[in-house]
């Protein structure tokens, strides 16, 4: 069996990492696309190298751009590669640019297109992750879910026969570096004490950081927090804040450069708490047993929320008091798997394979 996974965004090769660890030595071909989505080397390179992750084969280099010219350009890309490679799958993952364009540009040349990290949905058709998500979902023929509930979100929308439940492949990846990098002290900006009470923070979503006010808003709750908070910009936050004259490094903020994989995780592990409006990092709180404050709307990650990990603040005005909630009870609940995903990936697109 030959797979190919296209990638592009920094989540994504936190997810391709145990798939491609899975890959290795299973005697089949894994072909890595990289679509230059992403491009700085805290976005990228360093987590290739932390992850042991093996390089692309294929880099198609198409950086930033609209949403419109971003995934137009990875799609027009991709049918030579398709073409050369003619894999039995064409992996993708997640709900970025990246994502749709490579399930796009295989349906059309009639390659099988598997989908990882299927059937999550925010309702919110706002997002640009959303049209992504669904539109590649309904394109591609192997719905890999993980979790329970994104595989009922497939089967409300008729896609039940070709869903698998494989559980989370983020969780393979974070119990692993979890375990190696416990007995390493985290390395956070001068000023904030590692053993002290701090918080963790990332804002990157266009809902939080396209509009000014809202942006000055969120930036001006987050300084007025109890603790001091490690602010790790990604470059999107970063841009607009320089644009708009807005000062990052103000009351208890301390800005810092986005940091690589395993650093971020032992972070986590030493913070009070985490606010953000990543995805992947309030699972990833729930899975550290860190108490996160998510400054959106709705979660496609409701496990941590119904657990009581997790609370929605999107209206900023409940933030300080959220962080400084208790702890809820513990749980051994495991609604993303025990760390086996990655595999059940490889053996379900092996059992799946045309030949
Ligand atoms: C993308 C994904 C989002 C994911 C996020 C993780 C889409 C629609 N969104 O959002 O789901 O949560 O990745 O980070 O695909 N930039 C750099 N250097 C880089 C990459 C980006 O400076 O290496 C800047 C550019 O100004 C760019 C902006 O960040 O225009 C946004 O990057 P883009 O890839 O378009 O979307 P993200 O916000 O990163």
């Amino acid at each position: 069996m030959k797979v190919l996974s296209v990638v592009g965004a920094r989540p994504q090769f936190v997810k391709l990492a145990p798939v491609a660890r899975a890959f290795a030595g299973s005697g089949h071909d894994h072909v890595i696309v990289h679509t230059g989505q992403h491009y700085d080397a805290v976005m990228s390179d360093v987590f290739f190298a932390d992850l042991q992750i093996p390089s692309p084969d294929v880099h198609l280099g198409v950086g930033s751009g609209s949403h419109g010219v971003q995934t137009g350009a990875i799609l027009s890309a991709m049918d030579a590669v398709l073409d050369e490679h003619r894999p039995d799958w064409v992996l993708v993952y997640g709900d970025t640019n990246s994502t749709l364009a490579g399930a796009l540009a295989a349906v059309k040349l009639h390659l099988p297109v598997a989908h990882l990290e299927a059937g999550l949905r925010s309702f919110n058709r706002r997002m640009p992750e959303e049209h992504n998500r669904v539109l590649t979902d309904h394109a591609a023929d192997l719905l890999l879910a993980p979790t329970r509930v994104a595989v009922d979100h497939l089967a409300a929308e008729g896609l039940a026969e070709r869903t698998v439940l494989v559980g989370d492949v983020m969780t393979d990846v974070l119990l692993t570096v979890r375990d190696g990098m416990a007995d390493r002290v985290p390395q956070l900006p001068e000023g904030v004490d590692p053993a002290g009470a701090y918080l963790l923070a990332t804002i990157h979503r266009a809902e939080n950081t396209d509009d000014p006010d809202r942006l000055r808003a969120i930036v001006e709750t987050l300084a007025g927090l109890p603790h001091p908070v490690v602010l790790l910009a990604h470059p999107r936050l970063a841009a607009r804040a320089a644009a708009l004259g807005l000062e990052l490094r103000a009351g208890s903020l301390h800005p810092t450069a986005p940091l690589p994989y395993p650093e971020m995780v032992r972070a986590v592990m030493g913070s009070a708490g985490v606010v953000t409006d990543s995805g992947g990092l309030q699972k990833e709180a729930f899975l550290l047993r860190v108490p996160c404050t998510t400054l959106r709307t709705e979660t496609e990650w409701v496990e941590t929320v119904d657990l009581g990990w997790n609370v929605l603040r999107a209206d900023l005005t409940g933030v300080a008091e959220a962080v400084t909630r208790p702890r809820p009870a513990d749980t051994d609940a495991a609604p993303y798997g025990t760390g086996d995903a990655a595999e059940r990936v490889v053996a379900t697109l092996a059992e799946r394979t045309q030949s």
